[in-house]
């Protein structure tokens, strides 16, 4: 089966390409190689055809979706203090990247349009543990571009026949999540400065708390949305169920890594979710979805693999 995925030299995405070429399938990848790396694609470089382009340019992502019968929509600009410093650059992938990848599902004929859609969209004022029919009230322009991108997603299965799914990810975590930039996500930042010896800088006082969930899991997630029968417009929380503290998260990785005993801590991010924690009732009815990998065992082989890294680099682990 020939199917695309759009930010498919990202983290999530390339964790989700290699699945795919393992089973046997031809996969196309749409990636602009903003936060995307082409080192990420290396073990299937031959058997990918990268286009190097944005979901902004709607005749770049026609010809990408062009004879695919599905499509892993992953590109974005994922950092909520990117989307705050940037909305209207941020809205144009988040938001508008997102129809122009429905409307060339449609024109391909493509069967089905997976969506990387956010927890995010849930903000503070849910019950927890959050399921997706809790009212919605995002807190960024990163959660409001994620949800208008999701209605927009959910309204295509009725109108145009196209089967949609939109994976609501939690905070995702594993090898390939760039830990070099003020936007990264927060378990590759501490992985990174503990490696290095430095204290992570907490911001707050580090009792938030967020559902982590491994990208291999996440990938199974993927997969399962692909083959389900007919959903129409299914949305779907994907996560572990279980909350971790940031302060939970330092001691675990301290003792796993080493290293200063203590994080720095700085003032508590704006737009910034307080407590994250799913019901993943649904992805296990409506897809089969467990997550399997215990954050324990995931942050272990995560340490393992970025110590390969900074090993290979001559301690210098900015890349892989
Ligand atoms: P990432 O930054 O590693 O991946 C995003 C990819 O999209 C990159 O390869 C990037 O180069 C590409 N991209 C960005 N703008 C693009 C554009 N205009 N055109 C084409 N490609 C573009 O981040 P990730 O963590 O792998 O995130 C993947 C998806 O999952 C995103 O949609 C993100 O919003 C969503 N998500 C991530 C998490 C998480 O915890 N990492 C949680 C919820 C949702
Ligand atoms: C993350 C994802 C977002 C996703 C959302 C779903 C990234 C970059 N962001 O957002 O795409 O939609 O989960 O829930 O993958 N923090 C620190 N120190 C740091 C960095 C972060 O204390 O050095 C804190 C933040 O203030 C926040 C928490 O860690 O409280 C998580 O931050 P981050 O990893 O950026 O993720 P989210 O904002 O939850």
């Amino acid at each position: 089966m020939r199917v695309l995925v759009t930010g498919g030299a990202g983290f999530i995405g390339s964790h989700l390409v290699d699945a795919l070429v393992a089973r046997g399938d031809e996969v196309v990848v749409l990636d602009d190689l903003s936060t995307g790396k082409r080192e990420n694609l290396a073990t299937v470089a031959d058997r990918v055809q990268l286009i190097v382009g944005s979901v902004t340019d709607r005749d770049a992502v026609a010809a990408a979706t062009d004879g695919c019968a599905v499509v892993f929509h992953q590109a974005a600009i994922a950092s909520v203090p990117r989307t705050i410093e940037a909305p209207v650059e941020t809205n144009a992938v988040n938001f508008g990247g997102t129809l122009n990848v429905l409307e060339a599902a449609r024109a391909a004929g493509s069967r089905r349009v997976i969506f990387a859609g956010s927890a995010a969209i849930y903000g503070d004022d849910a019950p927890l543990p959050v399921g997706e029919d809790a009212p919605l009230s995002p807190l960024s322009p990163y959660a409001v571009e994620k949800l208008c991108a999701e209605h927009y997603v959910r309204v295509w299965a009725p109108l145009f026949g196209l089967e949609t799914v939109s994976l609501r990810y939690f905070n995702v975590f594993g090898p390939r999540q760039d830990p070099r930039s003020p936007y990264s996500g927060v378990v590759s930042i501490f992985v990174d400065s503990l490696l290095r010896g430095e204290a992570p800088t907490i911001y707050g006082d580090g009792e938030q708390t967020r559902d982590f969930v491994a990208v291999d899991d996440v990938v199974r997630a993927n997969l399962a949305a692909a083959a389900v029968s007919a959903p129409v417009g299914l949305v779907c929380n994907i996560a572990r169920g279980e909350a971790t503290s940031l302060n939970r998260l330092f001691a675990t990785l301290s003792s796993l890594l080493g290293g200063p005993a203590a994080p720095r801590h700085a003032e508590a991010r704006a737009g910034d979710v307080r407590h994250s924690l799913a019901d993943v009732t649904r992805a296990r009815d409506a897809l089969g979805f467990v997550a399997r990998t215990p954050v324990e065992v995931g942050l272990a082989r995560l340490v393992e693999w970025a110590r390969g890294v900074r090993g290979r680099a001559g301690a210098d682990p900015g890349s892989g």
